[in-house]
């Protein structure tokens, strides 16, 4: 299995990810801005197959018609020279100041009307530039303090706004569909949709719920203290993983957006080894882009940002190669066996079987005896996780 990146490894990166620049809320810039073709051409030469952005990272907020078009033309002149498609298309309501309390959230409907408006444009250039997911993250869609901010009220305005963009690109015809991005706090104290649960709940209640899916992040869920791997397999099993966000995060703090594996490494490889070899479930894949939503450390210089660009793919192709290795390894498919957890996988009623007939069938109950289960065989989930880690150390 080869570690160095192709195309048909779909990866990309956000044009925030690589040009992030080291500003931080205690200090400024450590490196000058990423013009938008380097930031093409560069990734393209590492392996990369897609660019996703905010509208205000390709043109300022503000800028006028003439600097917003030339901007897309010079990304689209980048796109052709090299081949680099856009995958996915975001945006920002939430840098301008207009947006300090929302965007189709904000208390103040002014705002509300002008954060559709914005984002009706970026539809449009996102139907334009071929994007065929439009991630909605709602990082200032949330309040620090309880009586700022009725949630039922919020939640009407959202949904108000998801369905409006629904018709939007049914209307239009547009080949695009939505993914929510949640994330527990940072930079609101609260944030609407805080993890995947949450939106995948409100996903259900939108008018056409086929349009939406969800963009989860790595650190995200895990600022929440919850496990990404896991989180990913109920969207799967859902239907509703429309896009990911890879990154790394180490425990419940701030949103570190490190390289992918720098963080969480066993999550890391439980996540890469179901995206690419499933479940024995079966049922929905991912086979969308790999991308990249990860900060490069404010320490780094240029050299040090495309070091950790490339390390993001190698890593995620490394896991790949040891999830391969797992799976393949004669004593892991033992490991599995006695842990049962291909026994999961069989329905727990008989085909055709209901209540009636289980209340019947004495060996489930009556004759069914528990007690071997205290001191007898346990699952072996121990030598499961070892297995696992050796595999994932390179011991095997
Ligand atoms: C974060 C978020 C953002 C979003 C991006 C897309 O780090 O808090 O992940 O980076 O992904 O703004 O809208
Ligand atoms: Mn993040
Ligand atoms: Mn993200």
């Amino acid at each position: 299995m080869s570690l160095t990146p192709t195309r048909a490894d779909k990866f990309s990166f956000g044009l925030w990810t690589i040009g992030y620049n080291g500003a931080d809320p205690f200090g400024g810039p450590t490196r000058a801005p990423l013009d938008v073709v380097e930031a093409v051409t560069r990734l393209s030469e590492l392996g990369a197959y897609g660019l996703t952005f905010h509208d205000d990272d390709l043109f300022a907020f503000g800028s006028t018609d003439a600097e917003r078009q030339n901007q897309i033309d010079r990304l689209k002149g980048a796109l052709a020279d090299t081949g680099l498609i856009i995958p996915m298309i975001t945006t920002n309501l939430f840098s301008a100041p207009v947006f300090k309390d929302g965007g189709f959230t904000s208390n103040d409907r002014a705002v509300r009307r002008f954060a559709l408006r914005k984002v009706l444009r970026n539809i449009d250039l996102a139907a334009e530039l071929g994007a065929k997911t439009f991630v909605m993250w709602g990082g200032r869609e949330g309040a620090e303090y309880d009586a700022a901010k009725d949630i039922r009220s919020a939640l009407e305005r959202y949904r108000e706004a998801v369905n409006m963009l629904g018709d939007y690109v049914t209307d239009k015809g547009y080949d695009i569909r939505f993914a929510i991005e949640p994330k527990p706090n940072e930079p609101r104290g609260d944030i609407l949709l805080p993890t995947v649960g949450h939106a995948m709940a409100f996903i259900e209640t939108l008018e056409r719920p086929e349009l939406v899916g969800v963009n989860p992040e790595v650190g995200h869920e895990q600022m929440a203290g919850l496990n990404f791997a896991a989180g990913i397999a109920q969207a799967l099993y859902q239907g509703k993983l429309y896009h990911i966000d890879l990154n790394g995060q180490r425990g419940i703090k701030y949103d570190q957006d490190l390289v992918f594996g720098h963080g969480d490494l066993y999550n890391a490889f439980a996540l890469v080894d179901l995206l690419e070899n499933g479940s024995p479930e079966g049922g929905p894949v991912y086979d969308g882009p790999r991308h990249f939503d990860y900060k490069p450390s404010r320490t780094e210089d240029i050299t040090g940002v495309w070091d950790s660009a490339a390390a993001n793919m190698r890593t995620y192709l490394l896991l790949k190669e040891r999830a391969a290795s797992f799976r393949a390894d004669p004593e892991v498919q033992e490991a599995l066996a006695f842990s049962k957890v291909t026994e999961l996988a069989e329905p727990t009623l008989a085909a055709g079987e209901s209540y009636t007939e289980l209340l019947a069938d004495r060996s489930a109950y009556e004759d069914f005896d528990p007690t071997p289960y205290y001191n007898g065989k346990g699952f072996g989930f121990v030598r499961l996780q070892q297995l696992a880690l050796e595999h994932l150390t390179g011991a095997r």
